[in-house]
Formats: structure tokens, sequence, C-alpha cells
């Protein structure tokens, strides 16, 4: 359906046609990036689950390869579920995945590689006495899945965790193993969460408090945090809260109660789900992958034979400055894709303007911002008891003294579609100041089978920090980092005049009281020309 192709990306991992969601297995393989997912092969709509396949030498240019695992035996029969890699010293790696049985009963399954000297790891046996896991008793036979990547633990044993639910309580199940054929149900939980619900898709994993570098699962220490996510089935996003790991005792321990999984810190504001991190043992980094479904009707979806998007891949490292939250940062290889570039010096937006910033044709961008406020206005401001949030208190329409202000992104022209994407700074009682970042839907689109609401949180700002932000822009979705990424939204928007050439980029101003003064690097993003591999297509 041509009409609605344009709202196809140009540089984030989507599959040629059909249904994709979560994020499967990602791992680095001899010299290759490789990516699964979760994939529809006979429609825009999800159901018929299997495993989609593509490799990159980057993680942003991807090949697609035929898929890896389709359902064929009994025990995945009803679809072949999310799952993860696990590389062993000797470079083996092993998948472990949920299979929904005959009897759609999740069961954890086990496969290898067919053939390890194949870079491309084109073919995946599965092993023969699957499943390997069947829910332990007490266990709903639809609560039981997502097994992560494993960890080596000090007893010499693999060790993974599965989600489930008890009652309302979210829970991870932990398993040990020596073969990945037979495992051992430790006593306990590694962690628990009353009212959270089911925890799909968990993720665990270290991160260092001292360097920049990521760390293997399997690594712990003194100088280490674990970070443990749960996707909420009942409320579709992804939390995750920072910690501490006794693998002695099996126990995982938040840093603080109040910020704990599923009731805490998200990894973004938006869409963003059923994510999945892995060691990147190329470039010693940990990557952060995750499913950006749409937020349109799956109606229009059938009609344009597609739906959902892959964010790009992130960067995940403790954030050193606050300690209490996490960094998310675009992989630096999206950086190739930089064309030309335009830069614009301490531009200034008094209150209550719109600043058009002339990039040409909008819809492919990557944006760099800096913000200067007008500071003496932020000092002499009154304090005020407002109880801001993104999603209650009226958008960017809703003008305060310190806000809101950003940029106005997928907009055309006139105005009658944009998306604003935006700080709105409080001051509070006893002059504390409260920074939130924000993103508006509600004009995004003249659509109205489209979601339309605005979604964004608290951002923490040290002192003497500027306000600055990221912005990745691809024809239907927008990215957005705050402060090197300590918040973060995900947008899908649907515009239907801000496109191709008609899409624009703005600054806008929407405080009573400040002007602020914003200095730019805003760069036109190349494609990834994402397509069916081909050894020609490989050589490049
Ligand atoms: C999360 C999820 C997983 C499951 C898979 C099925 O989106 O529901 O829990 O394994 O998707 O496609």
């Amino acid at each position: 359906n041509s009409m609605l192709s344009w709202q196809r990306t140009a540089f984030h991992f989507q599959p040629e046609k059909n249904w994709m969601n979560d994020p499967n297995g990602p791992l680095f393989y001899k010299g290759w990036y490789h990516f699964f997912y979760q994939y529809n092969p006979k429609g825009a709509v999800w159901g018929n689950i299997v495993w989609g396949h593509a490799v990159s030498r980057d993680l942003i240019h991807w090949l697609h390869l035929p898929l890896a695992m389709v359902a064929d035996q009994w025990y995945d029969i009803n679809g072949v579920w999310t799952g993860s890699a696990t590389i062993l010293p000797n470079d083996q790696i092993v998948m472990l995945y949920t299979g929904s049985t005959n009897e759609s009963v999740q069961v954890q399954c086990l496969a290898y590689p067919a053939d390890h000297k194949d870079p491309l790891l084109t073919k995946w046996v599965k092993y023969s006495g699957n499943p390997v896991l069947v829910p332990p008793p007490g266990t709903g036979v639809k609560d039981f899945r997502d097994p992560t990547t494993a960890w080596y633990t000090t007893d010499g044993k693999w060790r993974i965790t599965i989600g489930s639910k008890v009652n309302k309580t979210g829970i991870s199940l932990v398993y040990d193993t020596k073969d990945f054929i037979t495992y051992e149900q430790l006593d306990g939980v590694l962690h628990a969460v009353p009212g959270t619900g089911m925890w799909e898709c968990i993720d665990f994993y270290p991160v260092s408090k001292t360097s920049d570098k990521g760390l293997d699962t399997s690594q712990n220490g003194a100088d280490v945090k674990h970070v443990m996510k749960a996707s909420l089935d009942d409320d579709r996003n992804d939390y995750y809260a920072l910690g501490s790991y006794n693998e002695k005792t099996g126990k995982w321990v938040p840093d603080n109660q109040k910020i704990d999984v599923g009731i805490g810190i998200r990894y973004d504001y938006g869409k963003f789900y059923a994510s999945k991190t892995f060691y990147d043992q190329n470039k010693q980094r940990r990557v952060l992958w995750g499913w950006i479904g749409e937020s349109d009707s799956e109606n229009a979806d059938v009609k344009k034979g597609w739906a959902s998007l892959q964010g790009i891949p992130r960067t995940v490292l403790f954030d050193q400055k606050t300690g209490s939250n996490l960094l998310q940062w675009p992989v630096e290889e999206i950086e190739k894709l930089r064309l030309n570039k335009k830069n614009f010096d301490k531009v200034q937006v008094k209150a209550g303007s719109v600043v058009p910033l002339d990039v040409g044709t909008a819809t492919q961008l990557d944006i760099v911002v800096e913000f200067e406020l007008d500071q003496k206005v932020v000092e002499s401001a009154a304090e005020s008891n407002e109880e801001f949030s993104c999603q209650t208190s009226g958008g960017a329409a809703k003008r305060g003294a310190l806000g809101p202000f950003g940029l106005l992104v997928l907009a055309d022209d006139s105005l009658s579609e944009r998306t604003p994407v935006y700080f709105y700074v409080v001051k509070g009682s006893g002059g504390t100041v409260n920074t939130y970042f924000c993103a508006d839907q509600t004009r995004s689109s003249v659509a109205t089978d489209v979601v339309k609401q605005v979604s964004g949180s608290y951002v923490p700002v040290l002192k003497g920090e500027t306000l600055s932000l990221r912005i990745l822009v691809d024809h239907s979705i927008i990215e957005s980092f705050a402060q090197g990424g300590r918040t973060t939204i995900t947008t899908r928007v649907y515009p239907t005049q801000a496109i191709y050439g008609a899409a624009r980029l703005f600054l806008f101003n929407n405080a009573t009281d400040t002007s602020f003064t914003a200095s730019l690097q805003i760069w036109q993003m190349n494609s990834a020309f994402i397509r069916p591999f081909s050894p020609d297509a490989a050589s490049h």
C-alpha cells in the first residue's frame, strides 16, 4: 500500500513485511551481530510465532536471513517464543527459548547452531530431548516463559531466571544447570514484587560502578551492581531497578525499595517493551534492544502489511553521577549514517515563540541540542506547589513560568501536525528545581485512529548541568534521550501532512517567563538499506 509506505523507516530494524515483536537471542559471533525476533510469517498481527533472523557487521546495516526456527514440534507448535543466547567459554552457543506446546503449556527448549563454523548461524537444531523444563508444581502452565542468558556461578554451574507470577505477585524463578539439559530449581525466587503481575522477558545483568565498559553477564564483585528488568504484561512497560546480587544466597536486593522492579524506573516512558540486553564482547559494551510496537490501529497495520520496529540498539551504563539510574545511548555506529550537518549556535527563543530550523526535509534526522535558560528568570521565579506530570498536566499546550520548551518534530509548515519533545521545569518549595522530560502525541497527526497521549517523566539534572537532548527521527518513530540518556521516550507518530519533503523541524518555547538559547547540531540521516542477505550484500 503505497499510501502508507512513508511510515516505513529508513534505519530502524524491521522485517520486509508482517508482524514482529520481542528481540530474541542477540549475540556477536565470528564478526557478525545476530538478531532474532518474534515474527508472524502470515500476517501483520500477532500469531503463528517463529524466529526471524538477521545479521549485521555494525548493529545498523542488517541483512535478512531465512527463519531460524519454525513451529514444527509438539512442544513449540503453538509458538516459538522468546529466548536468550548464552555463549560458553569454548565459543559454543546455547539458545534457550519458550515453546508453547500442542496444549498451550509454556515449556523451555534448547537449540544450538547446526554448524558452529558458519558465521551466519543459518541453521538451528532443536535438542532431541526437548523440552528441558516444564512449569514446576504450583506454577500456572501459561505463566512460565522467556528464559534469560545464563551466568556462571562460583559452584561451576550455569544459572538462569524465568518470569512467572503467583496471584498478582511478579516473580523470577531460578534454575542451575551444568549442561543446559538437566536443571535444578533453586529454593525461593531471585526476586518478587507484589501487585506487578506476570513478569515477561526478565533481564538480569551486571553494570560497573566505576568503568564505562560493559560487563559479561557472569561478572560480579564489589565494583558491580546488578540490574533486574521485567516486562509487565499488565501495563506493557519495561521496568528496571538497580540492586545488589548475592550469588551465594541467590537473592537480589534493590538499592531503593521505592523504586523496585515494576514500581519505579522505566527504561523508556514511551513505547518500548520486551527488551533484552546482551554483552557485546566485540566492543566490550552492554547493548539493549527494545521492541517498539505501533500506536495506530490493528486495522491500519493490516492495511499497511506490517507492524512494529526495533529501537536503535542502546549502550547501557550505570550513571556514575547520579548513582541511581542507568544511561541509555544509541550505539555509536548509528553516527555512520550521519550525512550533511547543520550547526545552529545559540539560537534565541523568547517566551511564547516558535523558531523554524532550516534543515531541509526533516524525516530522517539525528539532533543534538543544548539549552541554556535565562538564569535570572529561573532564580527569581516564584516557588510553586504545582504537581506536574507529563501524562496529565495538559501537554505542550500548558504554559508555566519555566516551560514547556523544546523541539517540534515531524511538523508541517502550518503546524497542523507536530510532535513536541520538551522539558518542563518547575520551581518547587525551598527553591528546588525539578525538570520533566515529555513527548506530546496529541497533535502529531490529523488521523483519528492513532494513540494520542503525552508521555514522559522526571529527569535528574545535577547542579551546574545544562539541559541536553538527543533525538533520532525516522519517519514514524521519534527516539528521544534527555541528559545523556537518564530518561528516554520513544514515540510512534503517523503524520499525514508532515511527510516526505513537507516535514519540518522547529524550536518552541511555550513558557510564560523564561527565554532560552539553543545550540544544535543536526544531521540528515542516510538509510541503512536493510534488505535480504546475498553474498554480494555481505561483502560491502
Ligand atoms: C512478550 C511475549 C513473551 C512471549 C512472546 C510471545 O511480548 O508475550 O512473554 O514469549 O511475547 O510472542
